[in-house]
């Protein structure tokens, strides 16, 4: 049997690494790796740390790519793959335009496409965007839906996609998670080579991390995460550590506003490795990530949402991840409230148990 990973962004890369590694492990399964670099610095920081080769790379990524014209790259280009050669089954990661134009693409050649993260919905097509449109897009033409949660699955089951294959498996981020974490936690030398990569921390202060990428965000959303930063910046022994995504809507704002100030480090985004270390490292996490809100169980630490809605609720429910928006008072005023709480300890992961991609490769090796 001949299965195609196909991803593009780091996300989905991170999530799709542990997915590679079991079908590569599995005999009977040849494991095609398909990238379509809709990422490319940020998504080789991924492939090189999880030593990941890519069997074919379309090499999508244009420098402030509009939507539609990265949908059509990526549809046409996989296209081509797919007349050339001709998986049994493509897997496709998420959310992404990569997710939705190749599952479109795969659809269109008659090819069964596996969705890994089914089931996701915020109810809103607005928020995030595009991403729920593409979720969707994804679970309407997917032949076999790997639902991370009971919740994902239910919400599959209500958009009557029940007579497709629905296997509940976790989440595969949580795969990655414990891998790179326990790698850290058992390698003193590892750690060690990380402390050193970030002398920027100062250890006297209380490191608050951020990331932010989200598009309903940029303009006025940016503007007022940015203010937020700075007023966070100036509270009482207080840090702000931001790896600052590559998207120019969001470097643009974040160099303008931020560069230069004190107690607010700007840095490269970072590879998996180092920016698993600094969430360990920090006191509270600012974050508009998808990913970084299902890592948040396994972390102990508060971790905040400069959104509105969420399609994760699970970690909302279990108190670990608190919905802040995007108004710098609110950001501010929350930030203050959680480094004030009582410190907190990691929760048993309600997105997973680190074993979902060998259950996703159980149910594709069932079919054989
Ligand atoms: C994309 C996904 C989003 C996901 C996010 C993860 C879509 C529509 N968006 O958003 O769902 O949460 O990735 O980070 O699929 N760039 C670089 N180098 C990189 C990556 C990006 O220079 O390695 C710059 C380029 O100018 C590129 C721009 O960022 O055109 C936007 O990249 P794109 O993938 O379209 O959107 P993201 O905001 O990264
Ligand atoms: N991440 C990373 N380096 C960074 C910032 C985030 O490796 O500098 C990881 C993070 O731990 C999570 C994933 O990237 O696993 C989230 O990616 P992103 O926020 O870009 O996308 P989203 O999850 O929102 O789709």
């Amino acid at each position: 049997m001949k299965v195609a990973v196909i991803f593009g962004t780091r996300p989905e890369a991170i999530k799709m690494a542990p997915v590679v590694r079991a079908l590569k492990a599995a005999p009977q399964i040849e494991t095609l790796v398909w990238s379509t670099g809709q990422h490319r610095q940020m998504l080789d920081q991924v492939m090189d740390l999880f030593q990941i080769k890519a069997d074919r790379d379309l090499g999508v990524m244009q420098p402030d790519q509009t939507l539609n014209g990265l949908f059509a790259r990526v549809l046409d280009r996989m296209d081509q793959v797919f007349a050339e050669e001709r998986p049994d089954r493509v897997l496709v990661h998420g959310d992404t335009t990569t997710a939705a134009a190749a599952a479109t693409a795969a659809f269109h050649r008659g090819i069964p496409v596996g969705h890994v993260e089914a089931g996701l919905r915020s109810g809103h097509m607005d928020k995030p965007w595009p991403e729920e449109f593409n979720r969707r897009c994804v679970d309407l033409v997917a032949d076999h839906l790997y639902a991370p949660t009971t919740w994902a699955r239910d919400n599959l089951l209500r958009e009557n996609l029940g007579p497709r294959r629905i296997v509940i498996t976790g989440n595969t981020v949580v795969d990655a998670l414990l891998h790179v974490k326990g790698r850290i936690e058992n390698e003193p030398d590892l750690a060690a080579s990380l402390a050193a990569r970030f002398p920027q921390i100062d250890p006297s202060r209380r490191l608050v991390l951020v990331t932010g990428h989200r598009r309903e965000n940029f303009g006025a959303g940016f503007l007022n995460i940015c203010q937020a930063l700075a007023e966070i910046s100036e509270l009482p022994d207080v840090q702000v550590l931001y790896p600052v995504h590559l998207n120019p809507n969001v470097q643009r704002p974040v160099m303008e506003l931020l560069s230069g100030k004190d107690n607010i480090s700007l840095i490269e985004p970072v590879d998996y490795l180092g920016f698993v270390y600094l969430m360990g490292r920090s006191a509270l996490i600012l974050t508009d990530s998808g990913g970084v809100q299902e890592e948040a169980p396994s972390l102990g630490k508060p971790v905040l949402v400069m959104r509105d809605v969420t399609e994760r609720p699970e970690a909302v429910e279990a108190g670990v991840v608190k919905l802040v928006g995007a108004k710098a008072e609110n950001i501010v005023w929350s930030v203050r409230e959680a480094l004030e709480g009582p410190s907190r300890a990691a929760i048993a992961n309600p997105y997973g148990d680190g074993t979902a991609a060998e259950r996703i490769v159980q149910e594709i090796s069932s079919a054989l």
